[in-house]
C-alpha cells in the first residue's frame, strides 16, 4: 500500500517556476547585476520569489543566477530569507534561451512528464498570485499560455532611418510578459529543436520559441500592468 502511494505522487504532475536572474542587466547601467539590486529593503529577485513561495499553485523554482553566483544567491538569498521551494540554484548562459534551456534540461528526468512550468523573469518584482491562479487555471484546460496586456500607446515600425514604415492595428496589440506556462514536454521538446537547428535568432521570450517550432498555439492571459520589467533605472524607486 505504503508503495502504491508513492507511486502515485511521482506521477502527479508538478507547477515548477523556473526565475530567471542571469541577466547582466547592461541597459540598467549599475555596477551590481539588477537583480540583486535593493528594492523595498529586499534584492529585487526576492520579491518574486516571496510570491511563489507562499502560493499555493507553485510546488517548486529552479533558479538560475549568473556565472560564478551560485555560492553567494545560496547564501544570501536562499538560506537568508528561508525560501523552502527551490530546489536548485543554477548557473545560466549567455542569452536568456540558454538560462531557460539549463533550466529544462536539469528538470529532465526529476519531474513527471506531466508536470507544467512557469518561466518567471526574476526583473519583474510585481508579481502577483492572482495572476498566477489565473495562469494556472488556463494551462490545465486550455494548455501554453502566458501573461500579457494590451498595448495602450500607438505602435509604430520604422525603416532603418527612422520612418515609419507601418501602423499595426492597436486592437490586437499585447505586450508579452512573463510567467510564460507550458506544459514541461512541449517547451522542453520545443527548446530542444530551436537549439538543435540553430533557429535563435531573435529570441526574447518562451511563447516565440514555441510559435517559431510551430508546436502549439499560445493563449493569452490578462496580466497587469504592475507587472512591469525592471529594465532602465527609471524603473526602479527603492
Ligand atoms: N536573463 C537570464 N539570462 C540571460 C539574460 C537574461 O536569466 N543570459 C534574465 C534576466 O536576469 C531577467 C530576464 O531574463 O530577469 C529578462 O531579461 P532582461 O530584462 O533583458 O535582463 P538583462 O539581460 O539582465 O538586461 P539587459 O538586456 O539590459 O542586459
Ligand atoms: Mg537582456
Amino acid at each position: 500500500m505504503k508503495e502504491k502511494i508513492e507511486e502515485t505522487l511521482h506521477t502527479e504532475a508538478l507547477h515548477v517556476a523556473i526565475v530567471l536572474a542571469a541577466g547582466k542587466g547592461s541597459r540598467m547601467n549599475s555596477d551590481i547585476p539588477k537583480q540583486y539590486l535593493l528594492l523595498k529593503g529586499k534584492p529585487l529577485v526576492c520579491h518574486c520569489l516571496d510570491t511563489l513561495e507562499a502560493s499555493p499553485c507553485i510546488d517548486q523554482v529552479v533558479l538560475v543566477v549568473g556565472r560564478g553566483e551560485v555560492d553567494y544567491v545560496r547564501s544570501q538569498i536562499i538560506e537568508a530569507y528561508s525560501y523552502q521551494k527551490v530546489s536548485a540554484v543554477l548557473e545560466g548562459g549567455a542569452e536568456r534561451y540558454h538560462s531557460v534551456s539549463h533550466a529544462l534540461e536539469y528538470l529532465d528526468g526529476r519531474i513527471p512528464e506531466a508536470s507544467y512550468v512557469y518561466i518567471h523573469d526574476g526583473a519583474r518584482p510585481y508579481l502577483e498570485e492572482a495572476l498566477l491562479e489565473r495562469l494556472y487555471r488556463t494551462v490545465r484546460k486550455e494548455g501554453a499560455c502566458i501573461a500579457a496586456v494590451p498595448v495602450k500607446d500607438t505602435i509604430k515600425q520604422v525603416d532603418k532611418n527612422g520612418r515609419i514604415k507601418k501602423t499595426p492595428e492597436r486592437s490586437s496589440l499585447w505586450m508579452a510578459q512573463t510567467p510564460q506556462v507550458f506544459p514541461y514536454v512541449l517547451i522542453w521538446e520545443a527548446y530542444r529543436r530551436m537549439l538543435a537547428e540553430g533557429k535563435t535568432e531573435g529570441i526574447t521570450d518562451d511563447a516565440q520559441v514555441v510559435e517559431r517550432m510551430g508546436a502549439s498555439s499560445v493563449k493569452i492571459v490578462e496580466g497587469s500592468y504592475r507587472n512591469q520589467k525592471i529594465t532602465t533605472p527609471e524603473d526602479i524607486d527603492p
